[in-house]
Formats: structure tokens, C-alpha cells, sequence
């Protein structure tokens, strides 16, 4: 077996995780690699690769609306580009990391793009369905330009037994949140709002 390093960022994200459920990493991916997210994000959007986010298909596009706005293109890794195959690394590396330290047993995962235009939001909700528990790790990693301040709304409220925590989508901030546990929504946006967001999963029964 190969010497295990501990790794001090992801031993605080564990840390957090067991403690309360949640933890923001405000460095995890640098500054480059969110920058060219954040193109390959923009591209993919001019190019048209976005669909309105869906919830299930009992809803009418009328009720969704009033639930969430955003719009979403899934990352196929078959095809990635240079910048995702590096976001990857990194999402593989930490999973590792969880897997032999947490016993987390994920086995798979999945990412979308997200772009929240002016005026929309995710109205509160957990990111588990019916009939399939397998999301076991929610992880947001904001795509932002740096001058997003606190007027400009979009935060994330993660809601405890007791209190809600407002996050804002700061620029290289990620979040990562236990799925099945804590409900959470995005607060209405008054600028374009980008994030690549995603599960971390075990495998589907
Ligand atoms: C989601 C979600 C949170 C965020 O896409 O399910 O809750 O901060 N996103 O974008
Ligand atoms: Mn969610």
C-alpha cells in the first residue's frame, strides 16, 4: 500500500463535513482553472449547449418556472475539453482522498453547468429524487467574475435544524454539502450567476 499524505484542505472539508454538514473552500480550484471554466461555461452557452433545468417531468414548464430558472448543459467527460479534464482531476483526486479516508464509497459522479440569468432562483430543496438516494455529496463551484457583491443576491441559503447560512457565489469559492441531508436554495440573482454544480454519488441500486 502506498504512504498515505494527509492533505490539510481536503482534512478540513472532512472536518466540516462531520461537524455541520457543509463546508465553503474558497481555494480549491486556482484562479486560472476558474477562468477558463468560466470560458468553456460561456462558450457552451453562446454555442446554445443550455437547457432550461428541469425537476422531474410531472411539472409544466409554468410550475418550474416558479421552483427554478436556471439553465444547465451537463459536462460529458467522454468529450472534455483541457479545462474540465483538469476540473476532473481534481474532483477525482479529492474522491480518492474521501473514498480511503471516509469509507464514502462513491463510485461515480456527474456535473452540469449552471447560469442563473437575471431575475431567477432555486426555491428550497433537496438534492435527492424519489426512489434513488444515490447523491450522497453536492459540490457548487462558482464561476463568477470577483466583483460579485452582496446586492447583486444569489447566495446560497443552506438551511440547519436552527439557522440558515447565506454563502455568496464568490469567484474559485466551492461549496460541498451533504445531499441527503441539508436543504438549500439560490436567492433570486440580479446578475448573471455561473457555477459548475454536481453530485458525488455511490453507485445506482
Ligand atoms: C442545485 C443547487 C446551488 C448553487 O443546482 O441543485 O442547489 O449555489 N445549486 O448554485
Ligand atoms: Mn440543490
Amino acid at each position: 500500500m502506498s504512504e498515505f499524505v494527509l492533505i490539510p484542505m481536503y482534512e478540513k472539508v472532512i472536518q466540516d463535513l462531520l461537524e455541520k454538514q457543509y463546508s465553503v473552500v474558497d481555494h480549491f480550484f486556482s484562479i486560472e482553472d476558474v477562468e477558463h471554466l468560466r470560458e468553456s461555461l460561456l462558450q457552451k452557452y453562446d454555442e446554445d449547449e443550455f437547457k432550461k433545468a428541469a425537476i422531474g417531468n410531472q411539472f409544466n414548464e409554468q410550475i418550474i418556472k416558479t421552483i427554478r430558472g436556471d439553465f444547465i448543459s451537463w459536462i460529458d467527460e467522454i468529450q472534455k475539453n483541457e479545462a474540465e479534464s483538469i476540473f476532473f482531476d481534481k474532483i477525482e483526486h479529492f474522491t480518492n482522498y474521501l473514498n480511503r479516508t471516509c469509507f464514502l464509497g462513491i463510485q461515480e459522479r456527474e456535473f452540469h453547468y449552471a447560469l442563473y440569468p437575471i431575475g431567477t432562483f432555486y426555491k428550497r430543496h433537496l438534492d435527492t429524487f424519489q426512489n434513488d438516494d444515490s447523491r450522497k455529496l453536492s459540490i457548487v463551484c462558482y464561476l463568477n467574475e470577483e466583483d460579485w457583491q452582496e446586492d447583486f443576491g444569489g447566495e446560497l441559503a443552506i438551511y440547519k435544524e436552527k439557522e440558515s447560512i447565506n454563502i455568496f457565489p464568490l469567484k474559485g469559492r466551492m461549496v460541498v454539502f451533504e445531499s441527503q441531508i441539508l436543504e438549500h436554495e439560490v436567492k433570486p440573482v440580479q446578475r448573471e450567476r455561473l457555477s459548475i454544480t454536481g453530485w458525488l454519488k455511490t453507485r445506482k441500486l
